[in-house]
């Protein structure tokens, strides 16, 4: 069976080794600092696969040994903003958390595709790309699965239809600027801004925009991790079986959609070799404003990563 490690067994990470152990899809290990946590959760997730007849081994540790010859490394781990720490702050910590994760799991697993979900996205997975000098394919950041699923979601509860009916788009920087694609969007084909009213067209799309804020608000200790966790494992399963998915992701960009030298949302291919293209849509001028406007917000966090830490 393929492996998959995860480092950070908090709620993304124990959810997503819930669910990939659930799927069989990997044998898992889980990774974390803090000690005998991530022992507990794999052993319950273990003793949960007698029931479900499914042969996954999930296991916990604090040893980065354990994570030798993963096929995925998935990287979660890092910490919540703290009465008084600024965001730069912040920034500093999850870089050093993530760098350490990025190069760790490196060393025991050199032909690993990593996928990252530590915020703030689109420049973690640039650290991770720049710390362990894997070519782009090798880095991905998981975002738009999420922020697409959500939008996903919100128009299928308000046409009244299966989600499976319901195809979005929403591409740029896991942020408040994200760009939800409305014209590229559609239920069984037919496109979203002539299935529903403009106004409640806008109303979804400023809801996507602040989903994750909106289960912050209602979970009130932390954040999402359902959906999150299981676009991670979208993500590893085209991964690991080839299938040529196109989804968008956080993917470096090198002159595709004129931007260089960053991580941003767009579409992308996931295969066997991990992110294998990246898919150029058409735009409009008001959807190239957008992702402009989006780009220049992420740019300005990879130069603040920059700031406070040597890449
Ligand atoms: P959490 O706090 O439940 O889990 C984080 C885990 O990382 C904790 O168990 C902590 O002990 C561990 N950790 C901290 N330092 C570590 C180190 N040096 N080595 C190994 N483990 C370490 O947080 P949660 O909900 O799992 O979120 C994790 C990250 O993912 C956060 O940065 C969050 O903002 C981000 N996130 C990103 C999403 C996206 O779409 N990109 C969606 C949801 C969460
Ligand atoms: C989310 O969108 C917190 O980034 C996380 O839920």
């Amino acid at each position: 069976m393929n492996k998959i490690s995860i480092v950070g067994a908090g709620n993304t990470g124990a959810t997503a080794a819930h669910w990939l152990a659930e799927r069989e899809l990997a044998n898992v290990v889980l990774l974390d600092v803090v000690e005998g946590m991530p022992q507990g959760k794999g052993l319950d997730l273990l003793e949960a696969m007698p029931i479900i007849g499914k042969d996954a081994k999930v296991t916990g540790t604090n040893d980065y040994a354990d994570t030798k010859d993963s096929d995925i490394v998935i990287i979660t781990a890092g910490i919540a903003r703290k009465p008084g720490m600024s965001r730069d702050d912040l920034l500093k910590t999850n870089a050093e958390i993530v760098g350490k994760a990025a190069t760790e799991t490196l060393k025991y697993s050199p032909n690993a595709i990593f996928i990252v979900l530590t915020n703030p996205l689109d420049t973690m997975a640039y650290l991770v790309m720049k710390k362990t000098g894997l070519p782009r394919s090798r880095v991905i950041g998981q975002a738009g699965i999420l922020d697409s699923a959500r939008m996903r979601a919100f128009v299928a509860m308000e046409a009244g239809v299966s989600v499976e009916n319901v195809q979005c788009y929403v591409l740029g920087g896991h942020g408040d600027e994200m760009v939800p694609l409305t014209r590229h969007s559609n239920i069984a084909g037919i496109p979203l801004r002539d299935y529903l009213p403009a106004d409640k067209l806008e109303a979804i799309v400023n809801r996507t925009r602040k989903g994750g804020g909106e289960i912050v608000n209602l979970l009130k200790t932390g954040s999402a991790y359902y959906a999150p966790s299981m676009a991670c494992v979208q993500m590893a399963e085209a991964i690991l079986k080839d299938k040529k998915l196109i989804v968008p992701c956080a993917t470096h960009m090198e002159g595709e959609y004129g931007l260089n030298d960053m991580y941003f949302g767009v579409p992308v291919m996931l295969g066997a070799g991990g992110m294998e293209k990246v898919i150029e849509y058409q735009f409009d001028e008001s959807e190239k404003a957008m992702f402009e406007k989006s780009a220049a917000s992420v740019k300005e966090t990879h130069e603040a990563l920059k700031s406070v830490v040597a890449l």
